[in-house]
């Protein structure tokens, strides 16, 4: 069955990533299908009740850069005449049921699709109610979604993610606040990206502030951080409380983990930059390289690590022995570029 990622469009590249990964975890397998403009387009294996239950509930809770999730009526050329065609001639048995009420909404992405949105919901709509279904803009029982850019994806929504939540943990509004931080999207974003599952014991080793933490924690990852700075610590403990987190934080030196070896199952890290966070380390190229041979030690083989930096990472991830998935670059402003780096501990 064919499922739809309406993303966001805050990157290129991590929104899709996070799909992806969040599926792999959440344990459903997939084939891509297509990818438009911020739209992702997957046929999902499995029972359909199975499989939706997943979509419905613990996906969406999970992603951050993700709008929405339909389930594919289908797939057409971005032409009014063959999106009209489309309504007139799917069987709605799979998408509405007999009684249910249904709106028509349209989402024009990009630049491709110059004609007015309005008219064609309206049109749309006619089809459905001549299947024999009643209109219900305010409250409906289903919402029809046409998805237009290079091709139009019409589907009805499963669910939608509740982006307010992540405004609501932005680093201004937590407990406590120090500068430098990564948003909570992204942070949540990389976390799911590492494949966290609920339960993982989950490593920040210059945790800060706790930000990454804090959503590994939301997730139900044990959490478990360390920081050179007591100030940190202190202001983390403050942060993890207040979301609920099971965590524990210790003061310390990224390059002198006080942990067993392979122990741990995620790591997910945003290191000083070497401009305003403290480097408690004799240099940078010191700290990058004992912190991720650190990292590879502690971490169960076959276990993923990210590592936010602004500057390439991927030789001291390499010589530390990690393999080396992917790069994506994030421009924060005109004057810091983010690289985040995805290695695994090979098995
Ligand atoms: C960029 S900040 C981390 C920001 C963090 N992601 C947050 O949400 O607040 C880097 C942190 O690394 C810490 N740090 C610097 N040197 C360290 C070391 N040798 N070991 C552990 N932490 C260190 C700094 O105190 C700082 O809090």
């Amino acid at each position: 069955m064919l499922y739809a990622f309406e993303l966001s469009g805050e990157h290129e590249k991590l929104p899709q990533a996070e799909v992806l990964a969040s599926l792999e975890t959440l344990g459903l397998e997939f084939v891509p299908h297509a990818f438009f403009e911020q739209c992702l387009v997957l046929d999902i294996k499995g029972s359909k009740e199975a499989v939706e239950k997943i979509l419905r509930g613990p996906l969406p809770a999970r992603l951050a850069m993700t709008h929405r999730i339909l389930k594919v009526v289908g797939i057409v050329k971005s032409q009014p005449d063959k999106i009209l065609e489309l309504a007139k001639a799917f069987e709605p048995s799979a998408f509405i049921q007999k009684g249910e009420t249904f709106v028509v909404r349209a989402k024009r992405i990009g630049k491709q699709v110059t004609f007015p949105c309005e008219p064609l919901e309206k049109k749309v709509g006619g089809c459905i109610y001549r299947k024999g279904f009643r209109a219900n803009l305010k409250a409906p029982d289903v919402s029809f979604r046409l998805l237009l850019s290079e091709q139009t994806v019409f589907g009805t929504l499963l669910s939608s993610v509740d982006r307010s939540a992540y405004e609501i943990r932005t680093p201004q509004n937590k407990p406590f606040f120090h500068p430098g931080v990564l948003m909570p999207r992204v942070a949540r974003a990389l976390v799911n990206i590492a494949r966290t599952k609920a339960g993982a014991l989950f490593l920040d080793p210059f945790c800060g502030t706790g930000g990454i933490l804090v959503e590994a924690g939301l997730l139900g990852a044990k959490v478990l951080g360390l920081d050179a700075q007591e100030k940190l610590v202190l202001g983390a403990r403050m942060n993890l409380e207040a979301f609920g987190a099971d965590y524990v934080l210790l003061e310390g030196d990224a390059c002198k983990l006080p942990l067993k070896s392979e122990t741990i199952d995620t790591v997910v890290t945003d290191p000083p930059y070497g401009r305003s966070a403290a480097v408690l380390a004799e240099s940078l190229d010191k700290l990058y390289a004992g912190a991720l041979s650190e990292c590879f030690r502690v971490l169960k083989p076959g276990s993923f690590a990210i590592v936010v930096s602004d500057k390439p990472a991927f030789e001291y991830g390499e010589k530390a022995g990690f393999e080396l998935l992917e790069v994506y670059t994030q421009r924060v402003h005109r004057s810091l570029t983010r690289t985040i780096t995805v290695f695994r501990k090979p098995v």
